[in-house]
This record gives structure tokens, sequence and C-alpha cells, in this order.
């Protein structure tokens, strides 16, 4: 038994905040955005969205691109670190929106790497035959926790949703493998202080901005390309692959040097890496997803293709999957995967 995405889709609010739209928020500039990050402008999920919201809408976006129905899902999983309430799960609002009587829901909580610790998780539940069909999604308000005020964090970040619908195939391509790596060591690099049972929100939490993302962004983009190389290595290695037989390198879009700096040193020339982050800024969970229904969409998945994926973030967690298109009578909008 393996499993294969059978569909992808994605959905970004309708707001742009660009960056001369940030130069007059604080003291940055386009050109240091554009030349540190890679950004040029994100979404911003309007003040009505939440995160099931625009999970919802990526996820209806994948089902109109299949035969299954909504009722045939047994489990949703949402990967995010915004969610609509501290609990219950996003994915329980979500199964709840799109009807899904079925489906057992919850949250994986991986900041950036929580698509990737999802798809490891489903893929899983598949291979055991525990669930046949299960929908997965990252879903990201990042503007909710951001500090508006603090320029170091605030001209990175994006809002949006991508979704996969994952069904069991007796076929043997798919996820061939995924790599799941966590250090607590490293938490303070980047964390979200209040509003836990540490820091409960208190007044003295909101006056210390405590409930707002904090992030050593030098030290993680040192920690990033070191882990992410070493790991993308090990994905290679523990399946006989060489960098030469990958057709795509889907990473987190967090840092255009941090993409660069990674597919540098492991000899991948950047025709072969999909980047949206120049649109998008880093959707944390959500940003694999949707580069990944992107470049679908975009016909740059072929009959045959490696497509190695991979992601770094808040934990610190890191994350990778190898997957393999199925061969046959596929549409461009369909891969398979198996482990
Ligand atoms: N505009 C203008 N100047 C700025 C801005 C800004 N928006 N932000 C910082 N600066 C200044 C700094 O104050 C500093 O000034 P100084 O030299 O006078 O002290 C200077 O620019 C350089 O700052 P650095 O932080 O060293 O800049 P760096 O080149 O490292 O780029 C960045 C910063 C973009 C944050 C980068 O470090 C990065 O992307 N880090 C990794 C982020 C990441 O991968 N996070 C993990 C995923 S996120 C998640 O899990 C939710």
């Amino acid at each position: 038994m393996r499993a294969k995405i059978i569909a992808t889709g994605h959905y970004v609010p309708e707001r742009i905040l660009t960056n001369s739209d940030l130069e007059n928020m604080v003291d940055t500039s386009d050109e240091w955005i554009r030349e540190r990050s890679g950004i040029r402008e994100r979404r911003i999920a309007d003040e009505k969205e939440a995160a099931s919201d625009l999970a919802c809408e990526a996820a209806k976006n994948a089902f109109k691109k299949t035969d299954i129905k909504a009722k045939d899902i047994e489990l949703v999983i949402v990967a995010t670190i915004t969610g609509d309430m501290p609990f219950p799960a996003t994915a329980c609002h979500l199964q709840h929106k799109l009807g899904l009587k079925k489906a057992a829901a919850f949250d994986i909580n991986a900041a950036c790497s929580g698509f990737l610790y999802g798809l490891s998780v489903a893929d899983g539940f598949i291979r055991s035959g525990t669930y046949k069909r299960i929908l997965l999604v990252g879903a990201e308000l990042i503007s909710r926790i951001t500090d508006w005020e603090d320029r170091t964090t605030c001209v990175l970040f994006g809002d949006g949703a991508g979704a996969v619908i994952l069904e069991s195939t007796e076929e043997d391509r798919g996820i061939i493998s995924t790599h799941l790596r966590s250090d607590g060591s490293m938490w303070e690099l980047l964390h979200l202080p209040g509003g836990g049972s540490r820091y409960p929100t208190s007044k003295e939490t909101i006056k210390k901005k405590m409930h707002y993302l904090k992030m050593k962004g030098n030290e993680t983009f040192k920690v990033a390309v070191r882990t992410l190389e070493s790991l993308v290595r090990e994905t290679l290695e523990e399946n006989k692959l060489k960098v030469s037989q990958l057709s795509l390198l889907i990473p987190h879009q967090a840092n255009l040097r941090i993409i660069q700096a990674t597919a540098k040193r492991l000899g991948i020339p950047m025709d072969r890496v999909f980047m949206n982050i120049d649109r998008y800024g880093n959707t944390s969970a959500a940003s694999i997803p949707i580069a990944l229904d992107e470049a679908v969409r975009e016909g740059r998945i072929r009959d045959e293709d490696y497509i190695l994926l991979e992601a770094f973030g808040g934990g610190l967690t890191w994350a990778s999957a190898l997957i393999k298109k199925k061969k046959k009578k596929m549409t461009n909008d369909q891969i398979s995967i198996t482990k």
C-alpha cells in the first residue's frame, strides 16, 4: 500500500502589500527587502478571514481537480502556527466547513516545516492502511502574529494556504521517503512567547509585545543553509540518487538567499529550483503546498520526475520529502507518491 497526491490547490488573499507600502510603515526600503530576501510583495488576509477560511478555499480548489468527494475524506490535517483559535484545532473548523462528516481532524505545529511533517504523518496513516483518503492543508496568517513596527520581521511574511488530497494506491511510485528533524535547543531563534501556558496572555505580555513572532534572522539563516544541505544529501543518499536525477527542488520560500545558497552547495542549477517568494514572501506551513500547486499548474512536474521538497522553520524543525510522479494516464495535476 502506498500514497499518492491526487490533487493540489491553493488560495491566497486578494490584498497585496508591496515593499513600497512597507516603506511607509517602517524604516526600510524596497531595495533592502529585495536584495536581502527576494520578496517584492506579499498577500495579507482580510480582517474577517481566519486560517480555516484560507484552508477551505485551498481545499475546494484541490477538490475541483478530482472525482473524490469531500465525504470520502477520512482524515483532515492542518499544518499551522496561526490557527483560528488555540483550540479546537483549525482542522476541526475545516472539517465542519467542508462537511467532511466521516473525517478525524487534528493540527500539526511545526512552523514552516509543518506541511512536510503533515505529509509524513499522512503517508504513514495511508501505508499502515488506517486511512485511504486524507486532506492535508498548510494554512497561515502570519500577518496576525507580526509586529508591524519591527522592520526585521514584518517585511518577510505573508498569508496563504495550500492543500493536497492523498489517496492510497498499489502502484510503486510516489512518496519515496520523508525525513523529519528537530532541535529544540535552538527554540529561541524563532518563537512566539506569549499566550501559552508559559506566559498566559495578560496586560503585561501584551505591553511587552509577547504576542508577536520573534526571530533572530541572521542566526536562523546560517542554521537553515547548513541543515538543509545535509538533509537533502541524506535524502538522496538513502534513495541512492544523484543530485542530477532531481528534476525539481521545491524549497520552503523563506529567503531567496537561503534557497540560492542551498542550491549552490548541492550543485542544483537554479532552473531546477521552484520559486515564488517574490510574490508571496514566507507563508510558513503554506509555502510548500502553494509552490507545489503552482509547479503543477505551470507544467513543471513531468512524468517520471523526481521532486524534492524541503523546509526549515521554528522549533527548530526541518524536513524533506522525495516524491516521484506517476507514469501514465495522469493529468498534469496528478502526482503519485509512495514511501
Ligand atoms: N530594512 C532595512 N534594514 C533592515 C531591515 C529592514 N527591513 N531589517 C533589518 N535591517 C538591518 C539590520 O538592523 C542590520 O543593520 P545593522 O547592520 O546596522 O545592525 C542590517 O539590516 C543587517 O541585518 P541582518 O539581520 O544581519 O540581515 P540579513 O542579511 O541576515 O537578512 C533576514 C535578514 C532577511 C531576516 C535573513 O537573516 C533571513 O531570512 N533569515 C532566515 C529566516 C528564516 O529562514 N526563518 C525560518 C522560517 S520562518 C518560520 O518558521 C515561521
